[in-house]
């Protein structure tokens, strides 16, 4: 979970026909040990997929130090206490920034993606 937030994160999400979209993301960062928090700045198929299908995987960008691919499911806030954290947070990087809704990521299941006999295996 640290190194979701010292890291880029790859979010996969699927439409309701499970066309895939993959996307690069900044702003994400672990609230505690099963919770994620996404802002979504710029997100045009991402969200609109997880309005329809609320289910990601995650993967860290230096998946070669963490091998970790996550899966779970979403809540998408447009106010409220999350929203207010994602603006807040998202402002003090890049005050021009305009959050269009936050991204509680429920993180569900962990399987390795380390190379290798265990690659694919649940670790949580
Ligand atoms: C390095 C990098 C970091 C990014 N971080 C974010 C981010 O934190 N939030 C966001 O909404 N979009 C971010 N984007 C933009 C998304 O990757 C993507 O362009 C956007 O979601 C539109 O794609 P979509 O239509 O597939 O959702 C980032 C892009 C790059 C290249």
């Amino acid at each position: 979970m640290d190194a979701v937030e010292k890291n880029l994160v790859f979010m996969a999400t699927a439409n309701q026909q499970g066309m895939p979209n993959v996307v690069p993301i900044g702003f994400a960062r672990p609230l505690n040990e099963n919770t994620i928090l996404i802002v979504d700045n710029y997100m045009h198929k991402t969200i609109k997929n997880l309005e329809e299908n609320p289910q990601l995987s995650l993967i860290i960008q230096d998946a070669k130090s963490f091998p970790y691919q996550f899966k779970g499911t979403v809540e998408i806030f447009k106010s409220g206490k999350y929203f207010d954290e994602a603006v807040e947070w998202a402002q003090n990087v890049m005050s021009e920034l305009e959050p269009k809704s936050a991204i509680l990521f429920t993180v569900k299941e962990i399987y390795s993606v380390k190379p290798g006999p265990q690659a694919g295996e649940k670790i949580a």
